[in-house]
């Protein structure tokens, strides 16, 4: 029965939940203890996934903020993208190096798994502890699942790919989750990419129609020139589709032909779409690079809601 103590929260597409408070619990705390399901990845205060809004318009991180009778919040997202994940098996088809510090990994699903571009999966392979967490890099419409993955040295998922693997290797893939996801609007479109943040901003890229797409822009960041990958799957974006792109490397040996610097300060370098309250973005990888390029883009007037954000923390 509905009661004034439940909290309520109310999704993009106005439908809404309602659940009581339980004293000492988060939001979502009390959220997931009612039996909801509602969008999270650190779950200590870090990472944004889980913002929601009072009605002043104001951040309240679910994780984190204590639940309080009467409570009236909302999200942005849409309830259905937040589907409890399932659990799939799969086999790998291929993996190589795409640059000296990236892998990149492609496999087979037994079931489709269903997902919006730039969502993610928590994998695990054989011989792994614990899952471990990736984006996916192909299109939902793709027959293949691809991932990026940072090589870091002694990092368990490093590890099996650089001692391990071999095409055919059964593992697990449970998802999709979050809500780092495109979309549909007619705003500009501006990405910006740290590393392997790259992975599920080429995946809404590839899902976007030439023919109904705002203009586009991508500034792809790395910290050398030698890590550069996915450049000619870039440069093949941008032939069809009006896609301004920026490379971006902190260090680069005079054969490199992009910028040299941060993609921060790549900004300065876009021409084709407005920097201001007209555009939207979307920043991923990791989280001083992500948290940096939002203080940027808010300080020329993006609008908070219009700035979509998945930070590439660590997995506990
Ligand atoms: C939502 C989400 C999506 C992600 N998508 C991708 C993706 O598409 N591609 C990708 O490469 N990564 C992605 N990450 C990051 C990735 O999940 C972690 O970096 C992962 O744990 C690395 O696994 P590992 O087994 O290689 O290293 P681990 O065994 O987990 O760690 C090895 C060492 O590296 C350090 N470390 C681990 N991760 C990071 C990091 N991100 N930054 C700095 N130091 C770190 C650890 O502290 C440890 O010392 C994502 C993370 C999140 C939360
Ligand atoms: S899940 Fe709440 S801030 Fe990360």
């Amino acid at each position: 029965m509905e009661s004034p103590d439940n909290i309520r929260i109310t999704f993009s597409d106005g439908e809404a939940m309602d659940f009581p408070p339980i004293n000492g619990e988060s939001i979502l705390g009390s959220a997931e203890k009612a039996g909801n399901t509602l969008a999270s990845n650190c779950r200590e205060g870090t990472c944004r996934t889980c913002m929601a809004r009072d009605a002043d318009g104001n951040e309240v991180l679910l994780c984190i903020t204590p639940a309080q009778p009467g409570m009236a919040l909302n999200l942005p997202y849409q309830r259905p993208d937040v589907m409890p994940p399932s659990l799939r098996r799969a086999k790998i088809n291929a993996f190589s190096r795409a640059s000296r510090s990236v892998w990149e990994i492609r496999y087979r699903l037994q079931f489709p798994l269903p997902f919006l571009p730039g969502q993610y999966v928590e994998v695990l392979f054989p011989g792994m502890a614990s899952p471990r967490r990736f984006s996916m890099a192909n299109p939902p419409s793709g027959k293949e699942q691809v991932l990026h993955v940072r090589d870091l040295p002694g990092g368990a998922m490093s590890t099996y790919l650089n001692e391990r693997a071999k095409p055919e290797d059964a593992f697990t893939v449970r998802g999709p989750f979050g809500v780092f996801y495109l979309r549909s609007t007619a705003r500009p479109k501006l990405f910006v990419a740290g590393g392997t943040g790259l992975a599920p901003i080429v995946s809404m890229l590839s899902s976007i129609d030439p023919a109904t797409t705002p203009p586009l822009a991508v500034i792809a960041g790395f910290a050398d020139a030698e890590d550069a990958y996915a450049l000619e799957a870039l440069r093949t974006l941008a032939k069809t589709l009006p896609l301004e792109l920026i490379l971006a490397a902190d260090k680069a040996s005079e054969a490199w032909r992009g910028f040299v610097g941060n993609p921060i300060a790549a900004l300065g370098e876009i021409r084709t779409i407005p920097l201001d309250n007209r555009t939207e973005a979307y920043l991923c990888g990791p989280p001083g690079m992500v948290n940096a390029a939002r203080s940027a883009l808010l300080a020329r007037n993006l609008q908070a809601a219009a700035i979509f954000n998945e930070e590439f923390v660590h997995s506990s």
